[in-house]
């Protein structure tokens, strides 16, 4: 059998933005509207400053206004509430993200359900969580709804009847990508470190997105012939062959087997990861337009 389809998000992700910085000038030319991101960073996670240092350069690229908010890891949740709540109330704020993991002493379910949802541009919130599961207009969570465009880029729009097996069950990917599947008519699974027969629920997949963070975790002989891979995992692992003391990122797949079998698979690094914060920019765009009264771009 001939190697899988890589599914290139980086190029994905840079068209992507292409489409949102036209978007944005089209905004500012006729209606005078500058989508802004607000971004609110708690504590020194190393991970999490090297994600919101790119959204702020990313948000910028494409036209938009980006707010930084950093604050110590001891702010308390009421400090916290209240820097949301001035946000919640500024006109050039479209969009709010908090990113996590927050600190141990914040009850992060709070605070994400104190930002307003239609500013909610992680899609976290319980109103959008809630609006997704019932088929309703929302802010979706942008890891999914990168893994969802990537799909339909390789298997076309219509989705309907793939068996589809998502690996995890986040808040932030596992459960709203299960919504996602599911309202494009996929037969969902959701399998997790309970799940039994976990490599049988596997191979039936036609659809296998793996979101659960264990490197390599899914071997080749895991996956359906011809299937589509979707691999959410970021690990960072040691590779000694690189050197002494040097790592690399690893996915939850064992990338090397499985692009023997799958179709079609996404690589690590290079693959969900860039779509991440290109559809973060993209519902900000979109919460500009409705908080403008405007109707959804098409981007
Ligand atoms: N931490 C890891 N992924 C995410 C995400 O998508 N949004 C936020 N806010 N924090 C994260």
């Amino acid at each position: 059998m001939a190697e899988a389809q890589i599914i290139d998000g980086k190029q994905f992700s840079a068209d992507l933005r292409a489409r949102i910085g036209a978007e944005v000038t089209r905004l500012k030319d006729e209606h005078g509207l500058k989508p802004g991101l607000a971004v609110v960073l708690v504590g020194e996670d190393p991970a999490s400053q090297v994600y919101v240092r790119n959204k702020g350069l990313q948000t910028l690229e494409a036209g938009m206004e980006s707010f930084e908010f950093k604050r110590d890891a001891d702010i308390s949740q009421d400090d916290l509430l209240t820097l949301i709540a001035g946000l919640n109330a500024r006109e050039d704020v479209h969009g709010i993200l908090v990113q996590l993991p927050l600190p141990d002493h914040i009850d992060s379910h709070a605070v994400l359900d104190a930002i307003e949802p239609a500013k909610d541009v992680d899609g976290f919130h319980v109103i959008n969580t809630g609006r997704l599961a019932t088929g309703m207009d929302s802010l979706v969570p942008c890891t999914p709804a990168g893994c969802l465009m990537m799909l339909k880029d390789v298997l076309g729009d219509n989705l309907s009847g793939q068996r589809a097996l998502v690996l995890g069950r986040s808040n932030i990917v596992g459960k709203p990508m299960a919504q996602l599947l599911l309202a494009e008519s996929c037969t969902v699974t959701i399998a997790h470190s309970r799940t039994r027969d976990l490599a049988e629920e596997c191979r039936r997949a036609d659809i296998l997105v793996a979101a659960v963070g264990r490197p390599k975790m899914v071997p080749g002989d895991w996956i359906k012939p011809g299937a589509t891979v979707i691999d959410v995992g970021i690990n960072r692992i040691d590779a000694p062959e690189k050197g002494e003391g040097k790592t690399r990122l690893v996915g939850d797949v064992d990338f090397d087997e499985a692009v023997k079998v799958a179709g079609a698979i996404t690589p690590v690094p290079g693959g969900v990861g860039p779509m991440t914060i290109a559809c973060l920019l993209r519902n900000t765009v979109i919460a500009a337009c409705r908080q403008a009264g405007l109707d959804d771009p098409e981007i």
